[in-house]
């Protein structure tokens, strides 16, 4: 991200912001409420027009290309509301986003050709080992429906795994989340980026949870960039630690 700059009529949601996510890191977007983060993550997807400023991604300059196109070079996402079929199992859910990439038409699956047989059973793998990464495997065959909320973002997760991304974007993944639920959760996005090689970009207010996970974060406040490098150091950072007390509304780095 290069000099990204949005305004919304009088608000620049984005000023003048760069940064960049490390091939094979998992790197954080925080900052109070209103900061620009949900921008900045429609800006990268490419949900949001910009006034100024470029994207690249996996060394293309994308500025100008639409989500889909996006996606197809490999970013992949979640998205705030659950698309989970509540009477499908676990693996019939992962399935679905899997089977997407199926390599046949409707026209051999209807005539129950070998080559469809082949395929189901790939993506079958693929869903499975998608399941496994997020640690739900012992739940493959439960409905969806009965699933607490924690394990329905893994599943989405798992979901959003069998597109092969590169690049995984996740805004607030934690959010309503226990404390059980989200240890389990950053769990599973660290098992995504250790054994599929997936860069992970988290949108974030959950400091507890940045510092866990990630290694790099990055923090916006009033659309501006106020401090980036590793977690740590971010999160000691004397400006980050005054905008976040700043806003009572949001939770203050332990330790201040
Ligand atoms: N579609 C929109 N129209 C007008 N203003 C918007 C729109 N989206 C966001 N904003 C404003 O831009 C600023 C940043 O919002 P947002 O990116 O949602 O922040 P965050 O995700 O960090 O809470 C806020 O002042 C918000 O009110
Ligand atoms: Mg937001």
């Amino acid at each position: 991200m290069e000099g990204i700059t949005v305004r919304f009529g009088g608000v620049v949601a984005n000023n003048d912001v760069s940064f960049h996510c490390r091939e094979g890191s998992i790197t954080a977007l925080l900052g109070p409420n209103g900061a620009g983060k949900t921008t900045m993550f429609n800006v990268i997807s490419g949900q949001q027009r910009i006034a100024s400023g470029s994207v690249r991604f996996a060394g293309t300059d994308i500025t100008s290309a639409p989500s889909h196109v996006r996606a197809r070079l490999g970013m992949g996402r979640t998205f705030q509301n659950l698309s989970v079929v509540g009477e499908l199992t676990v693996l019939e859910n992962v399935r679905v986003g899997a089977s997407r990439f199926a390599s046949y038409g409707v026209g051999s699956a209807i005539l129950g050709l070998p080559h469809v047989a082949r395929s189901d059973r790939r993506t079958t793998n693929v869903a499975r080992q998608a399941i496994e990464a997020v640690g739900l495997s012992e739940l493959s065959d439960t409905p969806a429906s009965s699933l607490p909320y924690g394990d329905l973002r893994r599943l989405e997760l798992a979901r959003a795994l069998c597109l092969s991304p590169r690049l995984l974007l996740l805004d607030e993944p934690a959010a309503g989340l226990d404390n059980t639920e989200s240890r389990d959760l950053v769990r599973a996005i660290r098992g995504i980026r250790d054994h599929w090689g997936v860069t992970v970009l988290l949108v974030e207010h959950d400091l507890e949870l940045v510092r866990s996970v990630s290694e790099y974060a990055y923090v916006l406040d009033f659309g501006t960039l106020l401090a980036g490098g590793a977690t740590r150091d971010v999160l000691n950072d004397p400006a980050v630690v005054a905008a976040y007390v700043g806003h009572a509304d949001t939770n203050t780095p332990a330790g201040v």
